[in-house]
């Protein structure tokens, strides 16, 4: 069984014949299966194949197709299946981008953030957030990017080449426990830290537990008032939890006369998943 693809044509081959297509025209799905064929799995899977092929299945994009309305009982569950919902005279499939602990910062940042400030992305592994702080800036701000290793500064760096935005932020090699010594106390409008392992490195070199509070206490200095410090929490079986056990224990002790500060859990979610923090310096 093998389904080749021609543009927005899928077509689903037993031996060397076809038995069924699914095609997209302007956002509209249509799925083909031969008689003799149908009521095996045979639409749910070309029905998967073309939602894959054009983004449907991404949980970071937005996307939005229309199909017939059923025809019989098999049509209605294949749709079923597949988010499809009834829609006045089609079925509609529409899948907002999930939220995630990054997006949710990102989001907040967005929100609170004026457009030329001076940014610290701490992390900035392969350099997505230090991408965001840049466009977030603009052309009249500027973004401090680091990270403990060389690749993820060389990567952060050329992503900041090809989107044309080296002339906004720049990512040097540094331990984010010596950031009090890379700007000036009172200097940033908002300093970002997303800790962790590199994705795609070695998950050996990840941040710890007292370099992380050390680097969390340097960054509050390094805070204009009205200054937002964003930090996403891990944990797990190659990191543990002691780092973030410490980080929350430090965010608890801080005084509510200087400081507010948010935990936002995703309450139903596993207890490992990543926890996204805000401390807003009044
Ligand atoms: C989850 S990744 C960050 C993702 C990144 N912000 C992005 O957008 O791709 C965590 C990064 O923290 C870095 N890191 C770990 N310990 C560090 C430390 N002490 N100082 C600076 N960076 C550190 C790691 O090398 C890794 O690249």
């Amino acid at each position: 069984m093998q389904i080749r693809c021609e543009g927005t044509v899928y077509t689903l081959y037993k031996e060397k014949t076809p038995i069924g297509t699914a095609r997209l025209e302007e956002g509209t799905v249509w799925v083909e299966i031969t008689p003799a064929w149908r009521r095996r799995g045979y639409g749910s899977y070309l029905l998967k194949e073309l939602l894959r092929g054009n983004g449907g299945l991404d949980p970071k994009a937005e996307t939005r197709f229309t199909a017939p309305l059923p025809a019989d009982d098999a049509a209605r569950a294949l749709a079923a299946k597949f988010d499809f919902r009834p829609d006045g005279t089609r079925l509609v499939r529409r899948r907002v981008p999930d939220l995630s602990a990054v997006g949710l910062c990102h989001e907040f940042l967005a929100a609170h953030l004026a457009p030329g400030g001076f940014y610290i992305d701490a992390t900035c592994g392969n350099g997505h957030d230090t991408e965001f702080l840049c466009r977030l800036a603009g052309p009249s701000g500027r973004v401090l990017a680091l990270d403990i290793q060389p690749r993820a500064v060389a990567a952060t760096n050329e992503r900041l080449a090809a989107a044309g935005l080296e002339g906004v932020g720049h990512a040097i090699q540094a331990d984010h426990a010596r950031l009090g010594e890379l700007a000036e106390a009172g200097s940033a409008d908002c300093v970002l830290f997303n800790f962790g392992w590199l994705p795609g490195a070695d998950h050996g070199v990840h941040s710890t537990a007292a370099g992380s509070v050390t680097a969390l206490k340097a960054a509050l200095a390094l805070l204009k008032p009205r200054g937002i410090l964003a930090a996403v929490l891990y944990s797990g079986q190659v990191i543990g939890d002691s780092e973030r056990q410490a980080a929350l224990a430090f965010f608890r002790s801080l005084p509510l006369t200087e400081y507010t500060v948010l935990v936002c859990e995703f309450a139903n979610w596993a207890d490992t998943a990543p926890l996204p923090c805000f401390i807003l310096k009044r």
